[in-house]
């Protein structure tokens, strides 16, 4: 397959054409933003990270019923992916409350919540990306009652085979955003599954382990991308 022509640059990725047309050429960079673009750096060798974790689990989620974008690694930053078109929405789904969820309601982070809660976002960076819910989406044509209702059922599934997955790897996934894609008419799991898209707290320490190290100046940022990386990778038991 041959890269062509550039499509898209976005804030954590490239995206080319190739001379196949139901597939994009995935490049995976080491820019990292924060609070929608306010804060800018790089954390090095993410772009390394984040090719293979997501490559890793769309696999590991594709192989439990949920169809994915992924299609195959190209090299160590790069992967080939359906060509989709991503429907405006983030959809975050969390298990205990953190980040905006627990500065919203004044929780403290790590607050136990009894269910697990699904949120949308508008996906607009100039707008901030604001909360909605389905009957916004119905109402502007974002996606279809029936692509939602499939949105809801894939996302609560992703979060149960990653949460249980994360758990054997001595992580705690604590949420996360997921993006789909129209692909022919079928909706499939796109973007990517990493650090940067989860929160991921060590389950002994309740060390954070994902991109708030970044957002929050924690320190230890690309030791600890590296680390979730070998812990996915290495196949012992952490828990
Ligand atoms: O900031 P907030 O608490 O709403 O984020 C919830 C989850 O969604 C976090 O895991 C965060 O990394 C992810 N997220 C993302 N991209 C965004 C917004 C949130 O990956 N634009």
């Amino acid at each position: 397959m041959k890269k062509l022509e550039m499509l898209y640059e976005g804030k954590a990725k490239r995206v080319y054409k190739t001379d196949d047309v139901t597939k994009y050429w995935i490049e995976y960079k080491d820019d990292a933003t924060a609070f929608n673009g306010e804060k800018k750096g790089s954390i090095h060798d993410k772009g390394i990270v984040n090719n293979k974790m997501s490559a890793l689990l769309f696999k590991v989620v594709e192989a439990s019923g949920v169809p994915t974008h992924f299609e195959s690694l190209v090299n160590d930053r790069e992967q080939i992916v359906k060509a989709v078109k991503i429907l405006p929405l983030e959809v975050i789904v969390r298990n205990v409350a953190a980040g905006s969820l627990a500065k919203r309601l004044g929780l403290e982070e790590g607050y136990t919540m009894n269910e697990t809660v699904l949120e949308f976002c508008y996906k607009d960076d100039a707008l901030g990306d604001p909360m909605i819910n389905e009957y916004h989406i119905a109402a502007m044509n974002f996606a279809s009652k029936d692509q939602v209702a499939l949105i809801k059922t894939y996302a609560l599934k992703v979060n149960e085979i990653l949460k249980a997955y994360f758990m054997d790897k001595g992580l705690n996934l604590i949420d996360f955003k997921l993006e789909f894609g129209d692909y022919n008419g079928e909706v499939i799991l796109a973007d990517e599954i990493s650090p940067d898209t989860c929160r991921l707290w060590d389950s002994q320490t309740h060390k954070k382990m994902d991109k708030d190290r970044f957002r929050r100046d924690l320190g230890d940022v690309e030791s600890t991308y590296q680390e979730v990386l070998e812990r996915l990778t290495e196949g012992s038991t952490h828990a």
